[in-house]
């Protein structure tokens, strides 16, 4: 009799240690279908080779708050690289402390996105670029003027001729967006703690993060948040099962239905990238929510039907923030020096 009761000790001890295992196993070959890690290193970009000569260009025009009409306002100005490459406000404020209509989402891992903005009409990095340097709500400047600025400074021009050494006229808008480009393809942030774990550290997520991944994946959020970014990657309409009210969704905010003009496009967003969420916030485009808690709350609602429990939505939060991962440190680059022909900032 003894020895049948510690027989079946020993199975008891060897299932409660070997079940937990199996179910990190499991959760680890799910997640595997549908997310993939940040790369180490940086990617590659379509019809741009990154280079370090590009980069460090890159880097300074990123910086440099003379490609901006008041001289006062850099790309860092709203996605500031010290904050999880955003700036942490409702809606950003531009030139003449105008206030954009959307909140800055982050640049860092920009670089995954299927195409840029919250409505996605940049098809890419280049493309997006230009945007805020003519936007009259953020550097309110004019691509003759910025070109006109860059070449007044010698080590601009310089710099210019290195990073693009097959160009008759190096110094152009078009170099300026792909310089900044390739610069922020830099912009990546792995080894998060779920990237660690997605590449077999079972022990990386505890047993609230794990909860909270598998709930993400079993409520369904994972249909829309996905692939390296989390999201980034596809356009849904903000209010699948019930439209938030106007105070998160603004009414004059359609998102994509501005880009393609398609009556079903009506409030259709690009499903936001969830990388360093804990980081950026306040949340969804309109910048109206602050606590992480209660966006996660809102998606169950609008995106799939479903009232979350207090402790889904703490497992899921807890989840989201195992998504914050090294970030990248960026030494402040000492800019080009102004010279006698530099354009002076206006008002
Ligand atoms: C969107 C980069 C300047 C505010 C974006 C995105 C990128 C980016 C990559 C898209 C991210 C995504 O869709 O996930 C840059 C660069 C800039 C610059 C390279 C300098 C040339 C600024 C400035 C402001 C700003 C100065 C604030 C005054 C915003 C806002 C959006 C955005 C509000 C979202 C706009 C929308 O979806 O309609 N930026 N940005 N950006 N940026 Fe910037
Ligand atoms: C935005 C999480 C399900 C599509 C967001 C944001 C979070 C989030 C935190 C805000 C990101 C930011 O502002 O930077 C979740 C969670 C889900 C879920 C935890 C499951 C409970 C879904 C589903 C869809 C979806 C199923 C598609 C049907 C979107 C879209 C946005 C967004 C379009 C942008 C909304 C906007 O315009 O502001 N999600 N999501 N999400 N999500 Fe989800």
């Amino acid at each position: 009799m003894k020895r049948i009761f510690v027989g079946l000790s020993l199975i008891a001890a060897t299932c409660a240690f070997v079940q937990p295992a199996m179910a990190a196993d499991d959760l680890l070959a799910r997640a595997k279908e549908s997310f993939k890690a940040i790369p180490t290193t940086v990617p590659e970009i379509a019809d741009n080779k990154v280079t370090s000569d590009k980069v460090e260009l890159g880097k300074m025009l990123f910086m440099d708050p003379r490609l901006s009409a008041s001289h006062l306002i850099s790309c860092n100005t709203c996605h500031n690289v010290g904050m999880g490459g955003d700036d942490n406000l409702e809606t950003s404020i531009g030139h003449g402390w105008a206030k954009g209509p959307r909140n800055a989402p982050t640049a860092f891992n920009a670089v995954f996105n299927i195409a840029q903005f919250w409505d996605g009409r940049a098809a890419d990095l280049k493309a997006q670029a230009k945007g805020p340097v003519q936007a009259g709500v953020e550097m309110n400047n004019k691509p003759e003027r910025v070109v006109e600025t860059l070449k007044s400074m010698p080590d601009y021009v310089a710099m210019f001729a290195k990073a693009f050494p097959n160009d008759k006229d190096p110094v152009s808008f078009d170099n300026m967006a792909r310089a900044i480009e390739a610069f922020e393809a830099t912009l990546i942030t792995p080894n998060s703690k779920f990237d660690q774990f997605l590449m077999g550290d079972k022990s990386a997520l505890n047993k609230v993060e794990a909860e909270g991944l598998d709930l993400f994946m079993e409520k369904g959020c994972v249909a829309c948040h996905a692939g390296t970014n989390f999201g980034g990657e596809g356009y849904y309409p903000f209010g699948v099962v019930e439209k938030p009210g106007s105070e998160i969704l603004p009414e004059g905010d359609k998102g994509r239905f501005a880009v393609t003009e398609t009556a079903d496009d009506s409030y259709v967003f690009r499903a936001a990238p969830l990388r360093n969420i804990e980081l950026t916030a306040p949340y969804f485009h309109s910048g109206k929510v602050w606590d992480l808690k209660q966006a996660v709350s809102i998606m169950g609602t609008s995106q799939l039907g479903e009232k979350l429990s207090e402790k889904e939505v703490e497992s899921i939060t807890a989840f989201l923030r195992t998504l914050t991962g090294d970030q990248p440190k960026i030494e402040y680059p000492i800019l080009p020096k102004s010279s006698a022909t530099t354009p002076k900032p206006l008002e």
